[in-house]
């Protein structure tokens, strides 16, 4: 049990911060004010958060953090020990969390909502609960709610090998669907296809040749595809869509343009989704933590929807925990542990 719920104003904590005299990078600060207790909000005692692409734009200058959030502090997801009791949430003191806030995760201590709180099973490592609420709540909210599938779907997941990718693909699995994939890199197709996570193609040299890669495995085309790349791949993967299909673009790291061919789109009567978690409403992250906890945590064991951890890095080495994230070499999650395993 933590001891610390009465945090006294002026005490200081530490947190990733982009350096001010160094744009573009980021420090480690041990004089971060702690967050005060609030009577509407729990304070957690951060003990892993885990970095996503959002952190690195923001970092970049390209991604202005949401109004309310620190406009110098990334971190989007965290996991650890709650400080304060919410029982209107269901939620005490001590127990094991894991969330999102819009900003500044990277640190000793969070202050969220509780309703947009979920628990951490005491089978899950610190290091895979910092990893799991952004890239499982992302696949959940797109597969499970936005573009729902189900038993028989053929889900197509653009970038399967990321975070957000092979968290899709658990839980697409999971509910009985039948997953393929692509990444640019053959080893990761390896690696996905030896986790029993579906069939990749390789998509180094560009999408050639991915209609007859989907249909060779499903006649009529891809039900769903989730697609983490964005910009050319869209208009490059209509062809690939079974009619009534559902297209769910999520990312821009292929580009920020999307151009779709219209006479796919109208002959085969596709819908094509965009969505972004960050911006939310707690109200809305609320209502989707609410789902989850139905829909979500009850797949959540070892065998169905769980962590993939690329690195984990103490605090301290944020810098080199940045640095791998903009590799492109990761496969799952990179993961800043704060506190003890
Ligand atoms: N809309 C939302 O709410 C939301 C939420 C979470 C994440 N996202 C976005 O979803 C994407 C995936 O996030 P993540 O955290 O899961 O990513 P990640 O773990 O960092 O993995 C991204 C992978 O995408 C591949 N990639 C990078 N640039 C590419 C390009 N130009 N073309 C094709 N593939 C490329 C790379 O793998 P290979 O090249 O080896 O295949 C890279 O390792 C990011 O763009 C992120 O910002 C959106």
């Amino acid at each position: 049990m933590e001891t610390d719920a009465q945090s006294a104003p002026g005490e200081r904590m530490r947190a990733v911060v982009i350096a001010a005299d160094a744009p573009g990078t980021v420090v480690v600060r041990d004089d971060v004010p702690t967050p005060a207790a609030e009577p509407s909000l729990v304070r957690v005692r951060v003990h892993a958060a885990g970095l996503n692409r959002a952190d690195l734009l923001q970092v970049a200058g390209r991604y202005p953090p949401p109004p309310g959030a620190p406009p110098d502090r990334p971190g989007l997801e965290f996991a650890g020990i709650a400080l304060d009791d919410a029982p209107q949430a269901g939620l005490e003191r001590g127990m094991r969390v894991c969330g999102l806030v819009p900003g500044g995760a990277q640190s000793d201590v969070v202050r969220a909502d509780p309703r947009t709180l979920l628990p951490v099973s005491g089978a899950m490592s610190w290091d895979e609960a910092g990893a799991f609420p952004e890239a499982a709540l992302t696949a959940f909210d797109a597969l499970g709610r936005r573009a729902p599938i189900a038993a028989g779907d053929t889900v197509l997941i653009h970038a399967i090998a990321s975070g957000v990718g092979l968290a899709a693909a658990q839980y697409a699995r999971a509910l009985g669907a039948r997953v393929l994939g692509t990444t640019r890199t053959a080893a990761k197709a390896e690696q996905v296809s030896a986790m029993g996570l579906g069939e990749v193609h390789v998509t180094r040299d560009g999408l050639g040749g991915l209609e007859a890669f989907v249909r060779d495995r499903s006649a009529d085309g891809a039900t769903h595809v989730l697609d983490l790349v964005g910009g050319a791949y869209v208009a490059a993967t209509l062809p690939s869509l079974a009619l009534r299909g559902h297209y769910v673009v999520l990312a821009t790291l292929g580009g920020a343009d999307v151009s779709v061919p219209g006479r796919f789109l109208l002959a085969r009567r596709l819908t094509l989704h965009g969505s972004v978690l960050r911006s939310r409403s707690v109200d809305e992250h609320a209502e989707l933590a609410s789902d989850a906890r139905a829909r979500l945590l009850p797949h959540v064991r070892p065998d169905a929807v769980w962590p993939v951890l690329d690195a984990t890095f103490p605090l301290d080495a944020a810098p080199a925990a940045y640095a791998r994230l903009a590799s492109d070499a990761t496969l799952g999650k990179v993961v800043l542990r704060l506190g003890e395993e």
